[in-house]
C-alpha cells in the first residue's frame, strides 16, 4: 500500500472514526470540527511510508501514525491562537469560533489523545517510540516559543531562523519517519538516516510555507495571506530582505514594520520582496535542504522502489500551493 493516495484517504478514514464524547459539547465540539477540517495528513503519511520503506505494512504503524497528526492538531490550535490566525483549511479558528480558553482546552484534550493513541503500539517498540515522541514535542514548544520571541527581536540571524523552523516544525517530520521505521524494527543508522531526511524536507517544507504565506492564491491557501508580515514574523522572506537591501530599502522595511494600514504593510512588503528577488533566494534555500534530505535517503541500502513514494511525497510537498 504504498500509494500516498491510498494512504491519505485511509488515514483521513481512521480519523473520520474517532469518537469523541458529546458532553461538555465545549471540549469536544471543536475537537470534531477541528479534526474534520481536512489537512493534507502529510506527516502520519510519513510514518507509514517510514515503515513502508523496509518492507513492513505501513499499517502496523498506524498508531504512532495517527498520534503525529493528533499532536500536529494540537500544535495548530495553539498556534493560531499564539498567532492570532483567523483562518485555518479554509474555515475560522478554534478561538475565533468558539474562544481562546476553549481553544487551549481543547488542544489539551488532543495531546492527551495523542498519546492514548501512540500507547496502543506493540509494547515492544512502545518506550523507544515514547522516547522519540517526547524529545520531539518539547521540541516544538522550544521552536514556538523562539518564533514568538523572533517578532520582537531585531538581530535575527538566518541560522537562528533555520534553527527556530528546524525545532518548531523539522523535528516532527523526522520523528514521523523515524517512529515508522522504529516499528519496521530498521537499523539503527537507518533509523537517524530517515531522521535526517525528515528534517531537512521539514526545513525545506517550512520555508516554503513562509513563502505561501505571502504569496499564496487565497482562493486556495485556506489560511490568512499576508499573517506572517502582520504579525512582524522573522520569516527567511524576511530575513534575506533585510541582508539584500541597500539602506533606503533598509528604512523602508523598518517602516513597514510600524505601518497599521494592514492591507498596505502587505503589498508594500511584497512589492519590494519581488523588487529584491526574495523568492527566488528563499527557493534556492529550500533547494539547498531538499539535496541534504535526498543525500541522507541515497544511503539507506533498500530498493529504489521502496524510497520511491518518499521522494514523490517530498517532491509534492515542496511544490504544493497550500
Ligand atoms: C502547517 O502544517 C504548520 C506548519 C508546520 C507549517 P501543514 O501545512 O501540514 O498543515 P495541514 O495539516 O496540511 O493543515
Ligand atoms: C507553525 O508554524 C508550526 C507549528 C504549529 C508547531 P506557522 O505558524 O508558520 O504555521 P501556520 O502557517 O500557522 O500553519
Ligand atoms: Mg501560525
Ligand atoms: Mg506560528
Ligand atoms: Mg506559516
Amino acid at each position: 500500500m504504498q500509494d500516498i493516495s491510498k494512504l491519505s484517504a485511509f488515514l483521513e478514514n481512521e480519523i473520520s472514526t474517532f469518537d469523541f464524547p458529546s458532553q461538555p459539547a465545549n471540549l469536544y465540539d471543536p475537537l470534531r470540527y477541528f479534526l474534520t477540517l481536512g489537512g493534507k495528513r502529510m506527516r502520519p503519511i510519513l510514518t507509514m511510508l517510514g515503515a513502508e520503506l523496509f518492507d513492513v505494512s505501513g499499517k502496523n504503524a498506524v498508531h504512532a501514525a495517527i498520534a503525529i497528526e493528533i499532536f500536529h492538531n494540537f500544535s495548530l490550535i495553539h498556534d493560531d491562537i499564539m498567532d492570532e490566525a483567523p483562518l485555518r483549511r479554509k474555515q475560522p479558528t478554534v478561538h475565533t469560533k468558539w474562544n481562546t480558553n476553549i481553544a487551549i482546552l481543547s488542544g489539551d484534550v488532543l495531546l492527551v489523545k495523542a498519546y492514548q493513541e501512540i500507547c496502543k503500539q506493540e509494547a515492544k517498540v512502545l518506550p523507544r517510540l515514547l522516547e522519540i515522541f517526547n524529545r520531539t514535542a518539547i521540541e516544538v514548544c522550544e521552536g514556538q516559543q523562539l518564533d514568538m520571541d523572533f517578532e520582537t527581536r531585531n538581530n535575527v540571524s538566518i541560522a537562528e531562523y533555520i534553527e527556530m523552523i528546524r525545532l518548531k516544525t523539522s523535528v516532527l517530520l523526522g520523528c514521523a519517519l523515524e517512529m515508522g521505521a522504529v516499528v519496521a524494527e530498521a537499523k539503527k543508522e537507518d533509523q537517524e538516516l530517515i531522521y535526517t531526511f525528515g528534517e531537512n524536507i521539514g526545513v525545506a517544507f517550512q520555508i516554503q510555507d513562509d513563502i505561501l504565506d505571502l504569496y499564496a492564491d487565497p482562493e486556495k491557501f485556506g489560511k490568512q495571506v499576508g499573517g506572517d508580515v502582520l504579525a512582524n514574523k522573522k520569516t527567511l522572506l524576511l530575513l534575506k530582505a533585510y541582508e539584500l537591501a541597500n539602506p533606503a530599502e533598509i528604512e523602508e522595511l523598518n517602516q513597514l514594520k510600524i505601518q497599521s494600514n494592514q492591507s498596505l504593510k502587505i503589498d508594500s512588503t511584497r512589492n519590494l520582496f519581488d523588487k529584491l528577488g526574495i523568492r527566488e533566494a528563499a527557493r534556492a534555500m529550500m533547494d539547498e535542504h531538499y539535496v541534504i534530505a535526498l543525500q541522507a535517503l541515497e544511503q539507506i541500502n533498500v530498493s529504489e522502489s521502496n524510497k520511491k513514494p518518499l521522494k514523490d511525497l517530498a517532491d509534492m510537498l515542496l511544490h504544493r500551493e497550500i
